[in-house]
């Protein structure tokens, strides 16, 4: 049913609607509200004591972003942009990253190759409840994936974080992101209800609660596939 309004929509769009940024926000915000694949998924590793040790990436090395360089902020949007599909701005980088609403953004750091920024994530803690920390977007360039450097990156985070004498540390995704659910997975994280700190989706109940049972499906087949 919602696909067919969306295909409708688009139909409208495509042959030129008076109002096709109205359209077009419609068709977003029953995304957001009704489509189980963007409703958020929230996953939580309880004690950073334990971690696995960090890999030699050679000839790869992180490097910390700094937040003040034009280039830096450029790389990152393109990294970001690349991965999610978007078309962000230096604002959104801003609101993302140095003022983001939920998160404290403690660290941003790149993956480099030589002179070049192939991949990035960035670690924080909830404003709301500063003793757990978050993950936070992780991107990759695509020709250097599936060789073990996006589970680096978030390893390199987590490992960071202990440093900031956090109790645990959670992720907060959807269903469409099912690399990372399953490197979050691998690294000990367990699918979790919502609380207070975290970011409040928008999507309806329903769809709500079919991601949460296909969410904790994923885990299962992760933990499956992982004792075999
Ligand atoms: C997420 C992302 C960084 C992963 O990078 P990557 O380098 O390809 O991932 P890795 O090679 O490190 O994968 C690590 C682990 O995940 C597992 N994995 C990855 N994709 C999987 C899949 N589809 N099914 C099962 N396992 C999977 C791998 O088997 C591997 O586990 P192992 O080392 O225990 O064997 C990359 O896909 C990306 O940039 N995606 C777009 C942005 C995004 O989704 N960001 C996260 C938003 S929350």
């Amino acid at each position: 049913m919602l696909r067919a309004i969306i295909r409708f929509a688009r139909n409208v769009i495509n042959r030129g609607c008076a109002f096709p940024r109205t359209a077009r926000r419609c068709i977003e915000m029953a995304k957001a509200r009704c489509v189980v694949s963007a409703a958020c998924v929230y996953f939580r590793r309880e004690n950073l004591a334990q971690l696995p040790e960090l890999p030699d990436i050679e000839p790869f090395r992180i490097a910390n972003m700094d937040l003040n360089s034009e280039s830096h902020t450029q790389a990152w949007l393109r990294l970001v942009n690349r991965a999610f599909f978007r078309q962000w701005s230096t604002e959104d980088f801003i609101s993302s990253i140095s003022y983001h609403p939920n998160y404290r953004v403690l660290e941003t750091y790149f993956l480099v190759l030589g002179s070049e920024l192939v991949g990035t994530c960035s670690i924080g803690v909830f404003r709301m409840n500063p003793t757990v920390g978050v993950t936070h977007y992780l991107a990759l360039q695509n020709e250097f994936r599936g060789q073990g450097l996006g589970k680096y990156l978030l390893l390199y985070g987590l490992h960071r974080l202990r440093k900031y004498d956090v109790c645990a540390c959670e992720g907060e995704s959807t269903l469409a992101h099912k690399e990372s659910l399953f490197i979050h997975f691998g690294l000990g994280f367990r699918p979790k209800r919502s609380q207070p700190w975290n970011t409040q989706t928008l999507t309806v109940w329903l769809s709500r609660r079919v991601a949460w049972r296909r969410f904790v499906r994923l885990y299962e087949m992760s933990r499956e596939s992982g004792q075999k």
